[in-house]
């Protein structure tokens, strides 16, 4: 397919999305009384929702605490940063699928990506599930390892993650992950609220989204280009 990106054009969209990326920061105070857009924040859900996944199985959910009471007891029972998890505009748990949750034989989830995502016919699930299984065995390796299991689902929750920062970077949204923070408790949390069952779905990581109510204290440090990426 040809490409129909003018040379200005491309260089116009690199040089505006490497802008995003520097200004997208670790943001650690939001300002309590900027709400995010509706349709900004739609447009922040709808990258993860186009993140990749591996086997294209998008293990993850985006569970939006709304409710002012829920989101305080996420926030007091979890140990999470108030200044951002209290203050921000939107906190969002991301949760990723257990061993349990994609268990390749009786996965009833797995069956509903097959199905009703990817279209497949009850003979194409039929060979689809124990081909996924082999693939967690034999090239993971995290088959029968609840926790290689969770680790793998939650790697690809980062996955849509990273989308989402990007995304909002990109609209002059602020952002934060926040993973410092009890994971247990945050999956209790969602678990007694009816959010999720824990025996298939547990708290991965948590994303805010917001407005900085001050700049962060330090620039943007990296390590430079030639020291990551190393040429064969
Ligand atoms: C998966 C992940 C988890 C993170 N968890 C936290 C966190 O709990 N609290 C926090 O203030 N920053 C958190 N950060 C932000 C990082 O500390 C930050 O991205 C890093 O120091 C680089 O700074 P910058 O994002 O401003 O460039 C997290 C980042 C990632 C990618």
């Amino acid at each position: 397919m040809p490409n129909p990106m003018t040379p200005e054009l491309k260089h116009h969209v690199q040089s505006t999305f490497i802008e995003a990326l520097e200004f997208r920061r670790a943001i650690k105070a939001f300002d309590e009384t900027r709400h995010l857009a509706p349709e900004d924040f739609r447009f922040i859900c709808e990258a993860a929702r186009l993140a990749p996944s591996s086997n294209g199985i998008e293990p993850w959910n985006l569970i939006v605490l709304r409710e002012p009471r829920l989101r305080a007891e996420f926030v007091q029972r979890t140990g999470a940063n108030p200044e951002q998890a209290a203050k921000a505009s939107h906190l969002v748990a991301i949760t990723a699928k257990t061993a349990q949750g994609i268990d390749p034989d009786t996965s009833e989830y797995l069956g509903h990506i097959a199905r009703t995502v990817k279209g497949m016919t009850p003979d194409q699930v039929a060979t689809w599930r124990p081909g996924f299984k082999q693939f967690l065995t034999r090239m993971l390796g995290v088959h029968g390892s609840d926790a290689a299991m969770f680790g793998y689902t939650c790697r690809q929750a980062y996955i849509a993650l990273a989308h989402m920062l990007t995304a909002a970077a990109v609209i002059q949204v602020d952002s934060c992950a926040l993973e410092g923070l009890s994971h247990a408790a945050a999956t209790d949390v969602l678990a007694d609220a009816d959010l999720i069952d824990p025996a298939t779905d547990r708290f991965a990581v948590a994303a805010v989204f917001g407005y900085r109510s001050e700049d962060p204290k330090r620039p943007q440090a990296r390590r430079p280009l030639g020291e990551v990426v190393i040429y064969s």
